[in-house]
This record gives structure tokens, sequence and C-alpha cells, in this order.
């Protein structure tokens, strides 16, 4: 494990495997359309080998983690612990699944990675900054994506939309809570703007998959297999 640690944190920091694949992740607050999104951006990579997958969860060991963090039943989670999970979740998921992945140069399409731990447990439950990125750092060996979707929506807009659903532990914190990761993901896009493209997610759907595949382009302007 020692050995599996170490090498995947020599991978990371090459940075050669930038030029190889492609690490796309898609960010939001709930209700926000990724879901419909990462659909059409399946088809869209359809030509290509892609590695699709979501937050919390993933691998075996991921989903079991998110079925603690996501069940309602366990109110007592504490903030820390909260944000621990989340790190454990994908850091498993970034040595099993994400790494080598882009190493062998497929595309990587991830539904929430490390901005959603910014939003939800910074800026939604108010843990300090500096602490997750720490955390976040650790868990993912400083991988980040290339390019990263935010699906921007009024939480009142967002909520109508998910009404018929059943909603989980992080759903039920209700409209002021989301409110407060929306500015969260805001704030984050506004730092890292070469990263972070912005979308307006209260627009159509046909028009919000339009201008993702635009960003895209954009990093990948020829559609060309590396
Ligand atoms: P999920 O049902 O997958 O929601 P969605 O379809 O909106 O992605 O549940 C994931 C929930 O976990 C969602 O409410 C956001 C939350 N979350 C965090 O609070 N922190 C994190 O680091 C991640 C990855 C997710």
């Amino acid at each position: 494990m020692i050995y599996r640690r170490a090498k995947v944190e020599r991978e990371t920091e090459q940075r050669g495997m930038e030029n190889k694949g492609l690490f796309i992740s898609l960010e939001g607050i709930d209700g926000c359309g990724k879901t419909s999104v990462k659909q059409g951006l399946l088809q869209y990579f359809s030509e290509f080998p892609v590695l699709s997958i979501r937050e919390p969860g993933g691998t075996l060991i991921s989903e079991k983690i998110r079925e603690i963090l996501l069940n309602e039943e366990n109110r007592e989670i504490t903030a820390r612990t909260e944000a621990f999970l989340y790190a454990a979740a994908r850091s498993q998921l970034v040595e099993e699944l994400i790494l080598p992945a882009l190493l062998r140069g497929k595309i990587v399409l991830a539904d929430r990675y490390l901005d959603s731990t910014i939003a939800y447990q910074g800026y939604g439950r108010g843990l300090d900054l500096g602490f997750l990125t720490t955390l976040n750092q650790l868990g993912t060996s400083g991988l980040k994506p290339r390019l990263t979707l935010l699906l921007d929506i009024d939480p009142a807009e967002a909520q109508r939309r998910k009404k018929k659903d059943i909603p989980d532990r992080l759903e039920k914190e209700g409209i002021e809570f989301q409110s407060r990761v929306r500015e969260g993901y805001l704030k984050i896009a506004r730092e890292e703007p070469e990263r972070i493209k912005l979308l307006d997610a209260g627009k159509d759907f046909k028009e919000v998959l339009q201008e993702a595949i635009k960003y895209i382009e954009d990093i990948w302007p020829a559609k060309s297999w590396p």
C-alpha cells in the first residue's frame, strides 16, 4: 500500500499525464441538471474510451462510504467527519480508477470532484477552507481536472426540478444551504477562471449542452485522440 501511494504521487507530480487523457468534472448544486448534461456529453464522446464516474461513489469502497454519507438516518455525522468521508471516497476513486484511466489516455468524466467539498463542506457547512484545501490535496495527490463545468442555477428553480425525487440527507438541508453552496461555487469559479467555466443551467438543456461542448472543444480542438 505504501509503495502504491508513493507511486501515485510520483505519477501525479510528473504531470506528463496531462498530455494523456482528458479529465473533466461537472459541478453544481443539487438539481442543477448535471446528470442530463453528463448523458449528453457521453454521447458526444461515444467514439472515445470514457470513464464516467460520480461522487461520492464509483468504486466498491467509495459506494459503501456513499451509503453512510447520504443515508438520512445518519444525522449525527459532524461536518468534519463528513469532509473526511468525502475525501476518503475520492481518494479511493483517484487511485483505483481515475489515475489509471488517465495514464491510459482515457477521457474521465466526473460527476462532482474536489470543488464539491469546498462548496458544500466549506461554504455550505462553514468548515475552514484551508483545512479543506489540505484535505483535498492529500486525498487526490493534487490531481485536478483540466476543465470543470459549473452548472449555475437559482436554488429555488433547482428545487422545483427535483421536487419529484425523495431527498437524501444533504438535499434535506434546504434552500438556504443550497444558496450558500451556490455562492461558494461562484467564488471558486472566480478564483480559477482558466479551469472552471460557468454555464447558465437555467437555460434550455440543449443550449447548456452546446455551451459545455464549446468549452470542451476550446481545450480539445481537433477532437483527436492522443
Ligand atoms: P447525489 O445524489 O450524487 O447528488 P447529485 O446528483 O446532485 O450529485 O449526492 C451527492 C451529494 O453529496 C450532493 O448533495 C453533494 C454532496 N457532496 C458534498 O457535500 N461534498 C462532496 O465532496 C461531494 C463529492 C458531494
